[in-house]
């Protein structure tokens, strides 16, 4: 068997192997989140050398929710750098749910980029360019990501702008906290668009390799963003990207990961791969339950453990 069959092969036995783990229920509190198939699981993989390897409903469409959150702070360092940013949103890990009030005290800042709070003020402290507001630059920047243009997902667009009176709340305490860069209602609006933004399994293991390969696409081999930006990006990753199971994961599978409501997953082999599952059903922190289970099997398996 060649080295790209041995890869698609074990991907494969991923999806048959955790493809009926129980447990777990898809978000729901985004209601149009709810209305998705529980049984869909893709798993996908990008190479350094650009190429990509999938299993299962690794091209269905879904909204990228909070694995928006690490490519938006690369563009935030990419554009005010580490020190503007920092003044902004820290970098310690909150050991609380995703949409804690997680707000250091003294600074008032969010605690990191990877938890609601903290991507909210990251999402504001993008600014408009000359020829390209705000949104489009952060669409264009997840595009840039992927390899290819991407778009929003309207209705789920609508219904978590309906329903998100938390992160409405969480944006306006920022704002009493003096660390909020724009108008709330602006910057949740922003923040509910950029997590509506479609992307698939092969997206992500894309975006994720993007990361890995020192901010190069290696299917586009585009410079996304400097090299120094990716290493930071993957630091926070590592310590804040599962939220309150971050130390978990690290321990276990010890690869910088970040997961999204609606059952993306993304992790990083630094200068050897990107890796993506999409499977909807949550454990309580709001990761992927199936995920999780074929992330953690492919570390172990294959001694992918960083530490
Ligand atoms: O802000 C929210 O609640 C969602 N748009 C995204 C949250 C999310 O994906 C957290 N991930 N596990």
């Amino acid at each position: 068997m060649s080295a790209a069959d041995a890869v698609t092969d074990s991907l494969k036995r991923m999806r048959a192997e955790f493809g009926d783990v129980p447990g777990g229920r898809p978000a729901d509190y985004i209601p149009q989140l709810g209305l998705a198939d529980p049984d869909a699981f893709g798993l996908a993989l990008v190479s350094m050398d650009g190429h990509r390897y999938s299993a299962g409903e690794a091209e269905v469409p879904f909204t990228i929710q909070s694995v928006s959150k690490p490519f938006i702070y690369a563009l935030a360092l990419s554009v005010l750098g580490l020190d503007e940013v920092s003044r902004w949103v820290g970098a310690e890990p909150s050991g609380d749910a995703f949409n804690a009030i997680s707000l250091e005290p003294g600074t008032g800042r969010p605690a990191n980029a990877m938890v609601n709070a903290g991507a909210i003020v990251t999402t504001a402290l993008i600014p408009d360019a000359p020829d390209e507001p705000a949104f489009e630059r952060i669409l264009h920047c997840l595009g840039r990501f992927a390899g290819r243009e991407l778009d929003v997902d309207e209705e789920v667009f609508t219904s978590e702008a309906m329903t998100g009176d938390r992160n409405r709340a969480l944006a306006y305490l920022i704002r009493a906290t003096g660390t909020m860069p724009v108008d709330p209602v602006l910057a949740v609006d922003r923040y509910f668009r950029q997590c509506a933004v479609r992307v698939t399994a092969l997206d992500l293991a894309t975006m994720a390799a993007t990361l890995a390969y020192g901010g190069v696409n290696p299917v586009t081999r585009e410079q996304v963003v400097p090299a120094e930006v990716a290493a930071r990006v993957l630091a926070v990753m590592a310590t804040c990207g599962m939220y309150d199971g971050s130390g978990e994961w690290l321990l276990r599978i010890g690869l910088p990961a970040k997961s999204g409501v609606s059952g993306g997953l993304i992790a990083v082999g630094p200068a050897r791969f990107g890796l993506a599952t999409y499977s909807p059903p949550l454990d309580t922190s709001g990761n992927s339950v199936r995920g999780q289970a074929a992330l953690r099997a492919l570390s172990e398996r294959y001694g992918l453990h960083l530490m």
